[in-house]
């Protein structure tokens, strides 16, 4: 076997920079090591091949390959593990895995997500309406308001009440206390998984996440208490889904698919949305085009229309391109031996497209540091040159989701105010947990636009 080239200073040395700066890290790898190298990240993992190659990327994501396989308990979704438990669809291989894909993603499937706008645009207007005039404020915080509420409403179907206040807090504060590359060697070093108390980090994130169980476990048994079979939201269609064998999830299962979905689709998406505003108000043109093309929808624009908008698309796809947000596929594995690009891997070799890599390749995307939404109008990208949301057999189960809801947000408040950036600091991207987001996004709102062109006030009959 030879595995690709890599870095060859100590493992440890390698998973702290990886930790501390993951772009970084893969920006020097790739600088000096081309499109696919190797990285013995620490004792406890296994050496992990880091793939930017297309061709590559294909031969491994896609999903008729008989070539590799996307197992839940390697080392990257064994991290997730402590909050998703062992049922997640995360942390699940083969076909256990394939049973809880086929469950759950019927809820989410495009044409769905419409039920979801009204919605969207309604908890959109509760939040920014507290915005005043002349205040600076944290994007991050608004649209993780924002995206918490949407994901709790249309995930769970909770609306107002002590067990949805205390689930809002209880999560935001979860979120919190595993954002810090500090928090975040807690997952990739078991030894610092110390319960040491309700002060220690360890022995808080142990007793938040028992608080929430007991909350979600609660959720499932009301709901199981009492049928009602006009409820739409995902929690009521995942609880009278079946498999194959006709069996229904048990309560174990449904706790981990919530938090799976609560976990992997509130951060996401409220990054997006924030590193969206910030480039929208960094850059006056794109501002500008965007307006322009937000005012020519009418007074009640349906959600399919919003969904439509050229400009809004490759604005959101830009987005995701330059820093994505998951910086990495998950795992593959190769199953039986076989050549990659000129490489002779072994069985057991692990695999991860750096989707951050592919991304930023001059190639594909010619200045690939500069925010040109203009990239995806004039050409379309493979799924293996362009995958913020991933491929083949693990490929996110809420991109439409999250497509749907980042489009409906920013025209909601692009339409309504007139902002700018509150500072000129430069802004960058972090990890954050185990995903990156930007520092920090601070906006300050200089007023309301005009009346006449304050449209998405969406039209419930299409939503
Ligand atoms: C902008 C927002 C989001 C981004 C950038 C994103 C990105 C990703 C990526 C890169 C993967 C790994 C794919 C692979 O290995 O091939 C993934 C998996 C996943 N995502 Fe998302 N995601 C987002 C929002 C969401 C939302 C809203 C949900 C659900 C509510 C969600 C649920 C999931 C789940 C369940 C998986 C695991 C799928 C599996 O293991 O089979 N994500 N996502």
């Amino acid at each position: 076997m030879t595995l690709p080239n890599g870095p060859q200073t100590l493992p440890l040395l390698q998973m702290l920079h990886w930790i501390a700066r993951p772009f970084s890290f893969m920006d020097a790898c790739a600088r000096k090591y081309g499109d696919i190298f190797t990285v013995p990240l620490s004792k406890n993992f296994a050496p992990v091949v880091f793939v930017s190659n297309p061709q590559a990327l294909q031969q491994i994501l896609s999903s008729d390959s008989k070539e590799f396989d996307a197992p839940g308990d390697t080392s990257l979704n064994q991290l997730f593990q402590p909050f998703l438990g062992e049922h997640s669809v995360i942390t699940l291989s083969g076909d256990r895995h394939r049973r809880q894909r086929q469950l759950l993603m019927p809820p989410f499937h495009g044409e769905r997500m419409r039920t979801y706008g009204e919605l969207i645009s309604n908890i959109t207007e509760q939040i920014i309406s507290q915005w005043k005039i002349g205040q600076p404020f944290a994007v991050r915080d608004s649209m993780q308001a924002i995206s918490l509420r949407v994901i709790l409403r249309a995930v769970f179907g909770l609306t107002e009440g002590p067990r949805y206040q205390q689930l809002e807090e209880l999560l935001n504060s979860l979120l919190n206390v595993t954002s810090s590359p500090l928090s975040v060697s807690m997952l990739y070093f078991p030894i610092l998984r110390q319960d040491l108390g309700p002060l220690s980090p360890w022995g808080r994130f142990i007793r938040q996440k028992q608080q929430i169980d007991q909350l979600l476990y609660a959720e499932i048994q009301e709901r199981r208490d009492q049928l009602d079979s006009s409820r739409t939201d995902i929690l009521a269609l995942l609880m009278c889904a079946r498999d194959q064998a006709d069996e229904l999830m048990t309560d174990v299962e449904l706790r981990d698919e919530l938090m799976t979905l609560l976990l992997a689709g509130h951060e996401t998406t409220a990054t997006a949305i924030t590193w969206a505003l910030y480039w929208i108000h960094k850059l006056p043109k794109v501002r500008d085009k965007l307006l322009q093309e937000l005012d020519c929808l009418g007074d009640h624009p349906e959600a399919s229309a919003i969904l439509r908008l050229p400009y809004l698309n490759a604005v959101c796809s830009e987005t995701l391109r330059i820093y994505p947000i998951g910086m990495l596929t998950f795992p593959r594995v190769v199953k039986s031996p076989c050549e990659l690009i000129g490489y002779q891997l072994d069985p057991g070799t692990v695999l991860i497209g750096s989707i951050y890599l592919t991304h930023q390749r001059e190639d594909v995307y010619p200045e690939p540091k500069q925010f040109k939404p203009e990239r995806f109008l004039e050409r379309q990208f493979s799924p293996y040159e362009y995958l913020p949301f991933g491929a083949g057999s693990r490929r996110c189960i809420g991109m439409a989701f999250a497509q749907f809801e980042m489009k409906i947000v920013l025209a909601k408040i692009l339409s309504r105010f007139e902002m700018a950036l509150a500072d000129n600091r430069p802004v960058r991207p972090l990890r954050r947990g185990l995903v990156s987001a930007p520092s920090s996004v601070r906006l300050v709102l200089n007023g309301q636009r005009s009346e006449s062109s304050q449209k998405p006030q969406l039209s419930s009959s299409n939503v």
